[in-house]
């Protein structure tokens, strides 16, 4: 067995060690233009190069949960494509979510700066239930969120391309119902993919039909938001601020007016870091049970025309 790797953001090593130890008999080995044909990839953000050379691949790996980056690619017709499926994201993004919506939520951000001052200034309670807060997305990410915003009880609300319900979250689906759920959700977490469907769905319209007050927390990515959009919103104090963890260049660039806005915050795309050991994990899992003669579709797999791209 052959296996390729290609993630031009890490450090190769660690990868290609564990999946010699998963395979011994394998000939595992980073990708090189011209590379020898093999049975499995494991990419995040390929060149094109890589997939017209491979076009006999078993299967491709995603070693990410978003595949935007694949899509804008030819992928060969019939490789069966994976990505992955939480490998210990879910929770990360839960954590990171709930402490945004209580961050703003409890003005910590205030008491922070008045605590800097030497000052002791307590603020008056609000009322949880003016903080709804909408979740774009529910896969499993937008599960977790939901699931684990619940123990805080704010008013919970999901909104998703296509019909779905959740316990103890008010649901809304398809572009007739986005209207509505916007105008309810006081804080707005983005966790779409992104897709031509989705790219700048966070323009001006949707930014100003949220509850004057709100809140936007992206943590998908950063071609979802119309940035001169946000700071037009923000600057006419309709929205109160955001969180911003992606961006539509990474890093974001010294000069991006986003550093500079008080009332954005910026983190270096950090919300659900891919952990190696679990999402090799996951992958390794997978590539047995293909050569056992599992089916790549009952595993998850997708071939590009399946999705009708
Ligand atoms: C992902 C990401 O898609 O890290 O997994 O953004």
């Amino acid at each position: 067995m052959r296996i390729v790797f290609h993630d031009l953001t890490v450090e190769p090593e660690p990868w290609l060690a564990e999946l010699r130890r998963a395979f011994p008999q394998a000939t595992v080995q980073s990708w090189q233009p011209g590379a020898p044909a093999a049975d499995y990839a494991l990419v995040w953000a390929p060149p094109q190069q890589l997939l017209d050379e491979q076009p006999q691949l078993k299967a491709l790996f995603n070693i990410a949960a978003g595949v935007d980056a694949l899509l804008k690619l030819k992928l060969p017709a019939a490789v069966p494509v994976f990505r992955l499926d939480d490998a210990g994201m879910a929770v990360q993004m839960a954590e990171y979510v709930c402490q945004a919506v209580i961050r703003f939520y409890r003005e910590l951000d205030a008491v922070e700066a008045d605590s800097r001052r030497g000052l002791w200034q307590q603020r008056a309670p609000r009322l949880r239930q003016d903080f709804a807060v909408g979740v774009m997305g529910l896969g499993v990410l937008g599960q977790r969120v939901l699931g684990a915003l619940h123990a805080f009880g704010y008013p919970l609300r999901g909104w998703s391309r296509s019909a779905r319900t959740l316990p103890g979250v008010q649901t809304f689906w398809g572009a007739a119902q986005w209207p509505d759920f916007l105008r309810g959700s006081r804080i707005l977490v983005n966790l779409l993919p992104l897709t031509p469907e989705t790219d700048k769905i966070l323009d001006r319209r949707a930014l100003m039909s949220l509850p004057v007050g709100g809140y936007l927390i992206n943590v998908a990515r950063g071609r979802h938001l119309v940035d001169e959009d946000l700071l037009a919103v923000l600057d006419s104090g309709h929205l109160a601020g955001a969180l911003l963890d992606v961006f539509q260049q990474e890093p974001l660039p010294a000069d991006h007016p986003f550093w500079h806005q008080p009332r954005i915050t910026v983190t270096p795309h950090t919300s659900a870091r891919t952990l190696r050991r679990e999402s090799l994990a996951q992958i390794i899992g997978k590539i047995v049970a293909l050569e056992a003669g599992a089916l790549p579709q009952s595993l998850g797999g997708w071939v590009r025309t399946e999705v009708g791209y």
